[in-house]
């Protein structure tokens, strides 16, 4: 298995794990589910612009993605322009969070086969160190009813939980993490 950052051929591959783990797909969402749906589009802009989709592959095959981009990037979801408005309102570590300062990880999906193997902290790791250069801090958002998501970014990886903020009815925790976390 090999862990880099996606290509535009990867884009189907992508695409297909994400569809599997959609909310609207899941039927067991204890283990987890995402929210965002991206068009093959968006995935395009997003590793041509960004270069921001790390995945883990084992021949053709993705096993795992870590998507990450700058706030501009991610302003078009109705939830995420709602999350920049919410930024300023929270601070991490002793600064306030802004969309210059930091930028949006994730969705992260790993494929059922390899969860609990440790795929998800080498995707983790190796989005964090794509950005670094870039940013500082890293911050994110999981729903409060996917605990399996907020117990691998507490207790695989080290994300501080900074705050909590309503949309659309759904709870969510604010998580942010420096982009040094876990290098040497
Ligand atoms: C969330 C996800 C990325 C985590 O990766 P993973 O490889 O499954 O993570 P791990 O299994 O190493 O760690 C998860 C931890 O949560 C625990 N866990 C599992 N189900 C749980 C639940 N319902 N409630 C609380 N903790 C749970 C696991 O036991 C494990 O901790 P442990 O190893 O200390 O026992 C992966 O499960 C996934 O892709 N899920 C579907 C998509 C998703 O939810 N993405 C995140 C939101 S964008």
């Amino acid at each position: 298995m090999i862990v880099k950052q996606a290509e535009i051929r990867d884009i189907p591959a992508v695409l297909e794990l994400l569809q599997a783990n959609h909310v609207n797909n899941v039927k067991d969402r204890s283990n987890g589910f995402v929210t965002t749906n991206m068009t093959e589009g968006q995935l395009a802009a997003l590793i041509e612009r960004e270069n921001g989709v790390t995945i883990a592959k084992e021949d053709e095959r993705v096993l795992a993605f870590a998507m990450a981009g700058s706030w501009d990037y991610w302003a078009e979801w109705p939830f995420f322009a709602y999350m920049i408005e919410q930024l300023p309102k929270f601070s991490f570590e002793g600064k306030v969070l802004t969309v210059e300062g930091s930028y949006q990880y994730g969705p992260v999906c790993i494929d059922e086969s390899v969860r609990g193997t440790g795929v998800f902290e080498k995707v983790f790791y190796a989005s964090l160190a794509s950005m670094r250069a870039r940013y500082p801090v890293m911050a994110t958002f999981i729903n409060h009813v996917n605990p399996r998501s907020f117990a691998a970014h507490t207790r695989k990886v080290a994300m501080t939980h900074v705050g909590d903020f309503q949309f659309n009815g759904n709870n969510y925790y604010l998580m942010a993490c420096p982009t040094d976390l876990g290098s040497v």
